[in-house]
């Protein structure tokens, strides 16, 4: 039965081995599979209400209305939902992200996420988890794995049935990250631009894609053995990878800052004293250290001493999306 509205929750979801690229951009397939942890304290929360009085597709962000450009992408995104059930009317879409947009922290993982599984309960369609991944694919790749919580794969499949995310881990055990926000700021090249360049014109993007699937295999048995600090390596050494081939572009793309390698020093200054802890950057400045959560607020105090506490966020592993 088609309710009209739905809401839904999902947590933001970092990745320890990288999707940069795709082969089909319509469908967002990509290039290699991925893996990533979902966090616990970084969610978007997304009410969907398919409304005949309304003449077109509202959507509100934090309060504020959006312009054409972010409203025809959610637009487009729910017409997969009411081609699917039939609907044709229109919806107020209002959103809340408790996490910086665009600064890198995978803002439209949670927010994809979220809206899929809030049009998911507005439009009657009931789809499962699996189908949902499909779904919020569509909307936006890192999407496709926030709908599971902990260790997750998107499996990059063979066709646009198959490409969807598996749980490969709850991570309900001692793990975690502590996230340095360099800079908030909406970056310049968004990652669905930066990664069309890399892939037409970087001279090691064929390199990157096979060192991912290895890097995603060995992981894999990492994380089977909790071994954080082989997980650690291979994420650190993974992310590495992704901005080499990045810099290769032309024009090269650079997302670093310089606190970003301050940040990098850090953790290494940390690791030479005995704390297990790694870093992973994505399409922007800040950086994500992967660590045990008993280590978190001790690596947090270190940081403290460099950056703003309001800009250092812990988190631990977080649950898949929620409806409320
Ligand atoms: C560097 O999922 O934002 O964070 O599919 O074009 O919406 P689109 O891209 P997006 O890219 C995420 C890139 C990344 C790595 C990752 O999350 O795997």
């Amino acid at each position: 039965m088609m309710l009209n509205r739905g809401k839904a929750r999902a947590y933001a979801n970092i990745a320890l081995i990288k999707y940069w690229g795709k082969r089909d951009d319509q469908l967002v397939l990509p290039m290699n599979s991925s893996l990533s942890l979902t966090l616990d304290s970084l969610y978007t929360e997304t009410e969907v209400v398919f409304d005949e009085k309304v003449d077109r597709d509202y959507f509100y962000l934090d309060g504020k209305i959006q312009d054409m450009e972010s409203t025809n992408r959610v637009n487009r995104f729910l017409d997969l939902f009411r081609d699917a059930a039939g609907i044709n009317r229109f919806a107020i879409i209002r959103s809340i992200n408790y996490v910086p947009t665009g600064a890198g922290l995978a803002s439209s993982a949670s927010g994809f996420a979220a809206l899929a599984a809030a049009a998911n309960v507005a439009s009657g369609l009931n789809l499962d988890h699996r189908e949902l991944s499909i779904y919020a694919r569509q909307g936006s790749g890192s999407a496709t794995r926030s709908i599971y919580g902990g260790f997750v794969e998107w499996k990059k499949g063979t066709n646009e049935e198959d490409s969807y995310a598996v749980p490969i881990d709850d991570g309900k055990w001692d793990i975690g990250m502590v996230i340095v926000i360099v800079n908030s700021r909406k970056k310049n090249i968004s990652s669905r631009e930066g990664m069309k360049q890399t892939l037409l014109t970087s001279p090691f993007y064929n390199n990157w894609v096979e060192s991912a699937e290895e890097d995603l295999k060995r992981i894999k048995i990492a994380i089977e053995n909790r071994d954080i600090k082989l997980i650690g390596k291979i994420a650190e050494a993974n992310s590495f990878k992704m901005h080499a081939t990045m810099l290769g572009a032309d024009p090269p793309l650079l997302y670093w800052e310089p606190e970003t390698i301050r940040v990098m020093e850090i953790v290494y200054e940390l690791r030479e004293e005995g704390t297990p802890c790694y870093f992973t950057m994505d399409a922007g400045p800040n950086v994500k250290i992967l660590c045990r959560l008993s280590d978190a607020q001790r690596i947090r105090r270190r940081l403290e001493q460099g950056f703003k506490s309001k800009h250092i966020i812990v988190a631990g592993s977080g649950p898949g999306i929620t409806v409320l």
